[in-house]
């Protein structure tokens, strides 16, 4: 199968995209309506894949892509998608599509997806336990969340990954650093190559350097072969420079040359090696202080701030925590083997304005241990050892507490909640009931009531 459909209406990006096809060593069917589209799809014509725009006239892109797949499952649809559009894109994505690709085309992204589903539909065709295989290997790791910013810095990550462009990714301890790392490797034409992490802060100085270039055989006491950097066990491949702020200033000036030279010696070593290394880094420092007080050169810093990405914490999109709490209660429910398992609104919504200064990581850590301690079949908000700002409580707040009626309506809906995480808190931290009834301020006998009323055993 070398032949594709594509949909678009606006002949000169028809044009285009047929000379990219074609370039390819491929066939294209050139719609310029979803209702031709559909006709060729409703005449039983096969494809390797369908690339549609979504805004058509007649039947429109959404509608292309559900009758692409039904008339073939295994079909891959690569929606394209303008600004306006990029909702749709979404729902796209949720109806099956293959993934989707934004306007100005970047034509380097569609070729790479176009070799992506030629290599799907090949292995599909030849065996279905390789094309296990071939997913395992080739999957993206999933970044959950849908909030405005991270649709942005997906969409900033998509653009960049098929370059050679260096990418310095920043944000807190635990934002996804590594992730996308891995996301832009996985998404670049070298994810067939390795994918080589090394954690600057986690090497004592003096072996960084060791750990970056290798050494020949003889070049220190104790040096019995010769042995390898991580930049030569990336060539072809990308390097991921974790923590480059801790990178001590002696080694700094020979990533700089890495990167202005693409070569380098072994310790101990005549000969210049040349490699071909895509890379990333990450910090979680301001590296623009470090340079201004003298602990990170400045050059350097300009070579590695070509296409920076940050990554907001945790509690700047809140709108992500739901989506997360949900990936990972499947994922640990799954692994520790309690289907079924759900959590409470009340817990949600204290997870939900909960600062997480240990952001997705801590989240994550969260979720497992709740997982792992939970003998029920939903975890309660006393289940999980958080303890929200009061600031920013007041969102959760709102998610929490009904606030219809009157003041002192809401008020005791308010008060009831407070009351039963109070108590559950003071019982936590606790050994016996009169120790808890004690920090509360009741007597034993009231808690006792009101453990009873709230239904904590
Ligand atoms: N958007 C996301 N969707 C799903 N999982 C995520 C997401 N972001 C982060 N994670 C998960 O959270 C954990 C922490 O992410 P990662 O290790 O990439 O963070 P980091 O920024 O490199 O942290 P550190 O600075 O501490 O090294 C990982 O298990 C990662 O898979
Ligand atoms: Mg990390």
């Amino acid at each position: 199968m070398k032949r594709l459909l594509i949909v678009e209406d606006k002949e000169s990006l028809a044009a285009m995209l047929r000379e990219t096809v074609e370039s390819e060593g491929l066939e294209a069917d050139v719609a310029s309506s979803g209702l031709v589209a559909s006709r060729w799809l409703a005449e039983g014509r096969q494809y390797l894949a369908v690339v549609t725009d979504l805004r058509l006239p007649g039947a429109d892109g959404i509608a292309v892509l559900k009758q692409a797949r039904e008339s073939d499952p295994d079909v891959p649809v690569i929606v394209m998608t303008g600004f306006a559009t990029i909702e749709n894109a979404v729902e796209a994505m949720k109806l099956g599509a293959y993934d989707f690709i934004q306007k100005p085309i970047d034509v380097d992204y569609l070729l790479l997806l176009l070799r992506r589903c030629r290599e799907h539909r090949e292995l599909r065709h030849e065996n279905l336990l390789l094309r296990d295989e071939f997913q395992k290997r080739h999957r993206l790791p999933a970044i959950v969340g849908d909030s405005p910013r991270l649709v942005e810095l997906s969409q900033a990550i998509q653009r960049v990954a098929p370059t050679d462009s260096t990418v310095l990714l920043q944000g807190e301890s635990g934002t996804g650093k590594e992730l996308f790392a891995r996301a832009i490797h996985q998404l670049s034409p070298r994810r067939d190559r390795p994918f080589v992490a090394i954690n600057c802060a986690a090497i004592p100085d003096t072996l960084v350097e060791n750990e970056l270039f290798g050494h020949e055989k003889g070049s220190f006491t104790g040096a019995t072969a010769r042995q390898l950097g991580k930049f030569e066990l990336a060539d072809g491949g990308t390097i991921f420079l974790d923590e480059i702020g801790e990178l001590p200033l002696a080694m700094q000036a020979k990533v700089l040359r890495i990167l202005q030279e693409r070569r380098f010696e072994r310790i101990g070593g005549a000969a210049t090696i040349d490699v071909d290394v895509r890379i990333l880094c990450a910090t979680n420092r301001n590296l623009a202080v470090d340079v201004k007080e003298g602990r990170f050169r400045e050059d350097l810093f300009f070579r590695i701030n070509v296409f920076p990405v940050t990554i907001p914490p945790l509690r700047a999109r809140r709108e992500d925590i739901d989506g997360l709490v949900d990936f990972f209660l499947r994922r640990f429910a799954g692994e520790l083997a309690k289907p079924g398992l759900r959590i409470s609104d009340e817990a949600r919504a204290l997870l939900r304005a909960y600062d997480w200064p240990g952001n997705i990581r801590e989240l994550e850590n969260c979720i497992e241990r709740a997982t792992i301690l939970c003998d029920r079949n939903t975890i309660e908000a006393r289940d999980l050892n958080v303890v929200p700002n009061e600031r920013a409580s007041e969102e959760g707040l709102r998610d929490a507490v009904d606030l219809s009626g009157t003041l002192a309506e809401a008020g005791e809906r308010a008060a009831r909640i407070v009351e039963r995480l109070k108590i559950a808190d003071a019982l936590r931290r606790t050994q016996t009931r009169n120790e808890a009834a004690d920090l509360l301020g009741i007597t034993a006998r009231t808690l006792a009531a009101k453990m009873k009323e709230h239904g904590i055993e």
